[in-house]
């Protein structure tokens, strides 16, 4: 039987290290990170998990506001409570539930995000950093999966990672984070040809895909390391079910180690939001605070970044 990550017990070991850096940031800086969490229109899941960080965020010291805007905002509109954000000193960190209505382009709203103030790693500014190997706001699933990792592989260098899926949010940040830890990486898509021979050669497996139980015991080298990022909401004889992208019974038979779906990287992706939120504050103390007088200087540095 594979070995479980238990991605709950994990979380709540990140979660006292951002209560801690919490504590010193009020103790040496008398700053409370405020993350405020944009979300557009009903989608229930979308409700869930905002519900979820903001619940998380409060058990560790981090304030949190809460910003439910109707389905049928303009761009302009949401534009405009994103400027205010950006340029308000109270607020560390801004993030925007995923997806959004049709009419939003999601690629103009995550480009107004300040970049220090975005939690997501989302901002192209950051994509890049992240991309070059330089220092920067790292996505939350993809931080959440390496730290995991990390709890089986002391060392990845040399390791054959196959991930499946090649989302902005999981897929692509994963591969860049897997890269600059020396693993050997595979892409897998909807387009790959052989995909199931392609994840038997790996030694670590991440399943991003969205496609419930997807990944098969025959899919699997034995002893590979399985980490299942997929939420899929399914209903077995009247009761819904939450099942990853793995099938779990399955390959934890043949698996050295697996990650379940609950409580797997979903709390990890929360703890790592949490963590990048106190990320967002440090790097925003050197130009938000001035630590002599204790005054507000300027809420953020400007930048310039401009899509053609
Ligand atoms: N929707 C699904 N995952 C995410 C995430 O990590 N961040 C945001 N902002 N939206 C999401």
């Amino acid at each position: 039987m594979a070995q479980l990550i238990d991605g709950k017990a994990l979380s709540a070991k990140v979660l006292q290290q951002v209560a801690s850096e919490v504590a010193s940031l009020s103790a040496e800086h008398g700053i409370k990170p405020m993350l405020a969490v944009v979300l557009v229109g009903e989608d229930p899941a979308s409700q869930i998990y905002v519900r979820n960080k903001m619940k998380r965020a409060s058990e560790v010291g981090i304030g949190s506001r809460e910003y439910v805007l109707d389905a049928g905002i303009t761009q302009d509109e949401l534009a405009q409570l994103i400027d205010a954000l950006n340029n308000d000193a109270d607020v560390h960190g801004i993030l925007v539930q995923l997806p959004l209505p049709a009419q939003l382009d999601e690629d103009t709203v995550i480009e107004s995000v300040h970049p220090d103030k975005d939690v997501d790693g989302f901002h192209p500014l950051n994509v890049g950093a992240l991309a070059a190997g330089s220092d920067t706001v790292v996505p939350c699933t993809p931080q959440g999966c390496m730290i995991m990792l990390r709890q089986i592989h002391s060392d990845l260098s040399g390791k054959h990672a196959v991930v499946i899926g090649r989302s902005n949010i999981v897929g692509k940040p994963m591969a860049m984070l897997l890269l600059q830890a020396n693993c050997t990486v595979t892409i897998a898509h909807s387009h790959t040809q052989g995909i199931e021979s392609l994840c038997r050669q790996a030694d670590i497996v991440i399943a991003a895909v969205g496609c419930r139980e997807l990944v098969d015991a025959d899919w699997v080298k034995p002893g590979a390391t399985v980490i299942d990022v997929g939420i899929n909401a399914i209903e077995i004889d009247g009761t819904r079910k939450l099942v990853g992208d793995v099938a779990f019974d399955a390959v934890s038979q043949v698996a050295g180690a697996i990650s379940p779906v609950p409580g797997g990287v979903g709390p990890m992706t929360i703890a790592c939001l949490l963590l990048n939120t106190t990320g967002a504050v440090k790097r925003q103390l050197p130009r938000t605070f001035d630590l002599a007088s204790g005054t507000v200087n300027k809420p953020i540095r400007s930048y310039c970044y401009v899509r053609s």
